[in-house]
């Protein structure tokens, strides 16, 4: 049975911190679920660890879906929360809701998740009036990059932060069951969620948030990027790039593969087909 998301809320009740990571493929999710981390998200920042582009916005539905499939066959016990791209939820209700439900019903996500406050409060309401569990995201939303002109912490103004603390009560309102802060100072994240009753999951947002999330690449070494947000676990390009040398230069050197990886057989057959 997986986590569920009462199992998720009970947690910032009982002062239980939340630990969440993002997954892309069957092989590291599977890695993921059998530590234990109770949430996976299948976030869009694939589009830029995995597939390679400049920001999440190029990132479709199909390419979300295809990896949400491969993260749910590798979980047995993860809640999987499938990242909605770049406007697929944005234009009305109705093709929000649609677009949500895919994730739930061709990926087999138990949630998804949707950046905004008040601009998509409608949305989060229908969505979760339908059955899906909604995660709301706010501070540095990627996929306004344009329009935050980069990626720069979010909420230091009084504005900024009195707007922060209004989307964060709007996503609670329209009932998300959790919501993700990005790049936010770290005492607004903190004040953020003692003022709601729903789990605040930050990143780059300091020690006060009820949970946290990362994508695996950054924690692992392996990104070419390193957000201050972010603390290396292990340095896998470095193990990758020695096994990769070795690999090459053992193939060009003959020595792999030995007897050891190799299969033999009848010799008389070989016999046989010498003999013609
Ligand atoms: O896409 C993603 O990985 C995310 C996290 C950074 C929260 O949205």
């Amino acid at each position: 049975m997986r986590i569920t998301i009462s199992q998720i809320k009970e947690m910032k009740e009982k002062g239980e911190k939340i630990t969440m990571l993002t997954a892309y493929d069957y092989a590291t999710a599977r890695i993921v679920d059998e530590v234990g981390i109770p949430m996976i998200l299948v976030g869009d920042s694939l589009g830029m660890v995995v597939l390679g582009y400049e920001s999440t916005i190029p990132v479709t539905i199909a390419e979300m879906l295809h990896h949400t499939k491969a993260v749910v066959r590798g979980t047995k016990n993860a809640l999987i929360v499938g990242d909605m791209p770049f406007m697929t939820y944005h234009t009305s209700v109705d093709e929000a809701l649609r677009n949500a439900a895919r994730f739930i019903q061709e990926a087999g996500a138990q949630a998804i998740k949707l950046e905004g406050g008040v601009t998509v409060a409608d949305k989060v309401k229908r969505i979760v009036e339908c059955g899906i569990p909604v995660m709301g995201h706010l501070g540095l939303t990627p996929q306004s990059i344009n329009q935050l002109g980069g990626y720069k912490v979010q909420g230091r103004t009084s504005q900024a932060a009195a707007k922060l603390l209004a989307d964060a009560k709007a996503l609670e309102e329209a009932g998300a069951f959790a919501v993700v802060l990005e790049t936010v100072p770290a005492p607004l994240a903190t004040l953020i969620s003692q003022k709601i009753a729903i789990p605040t999951i930050g990143i780059g947002a300091g020690a006060g948030c009820d949970g946290q999330v990362q994508v695996i690449h950054d924690i692992l070494g392996l990104s070419n990027r390193a957000p201050k947000h972010a603390k290396q676990y292990a340095k896998l390009t470095d193990i990758i790039k020695n096994a990769v040398s070795e690999y090459y230069s053992e193939v060009k050197a003959g020595s792999f593969p030995t007897d050891k990886q190799s299969f033999s057989m009848d010799e008389s057959i070989l016999a046989e087909l010498k003999a013609k």
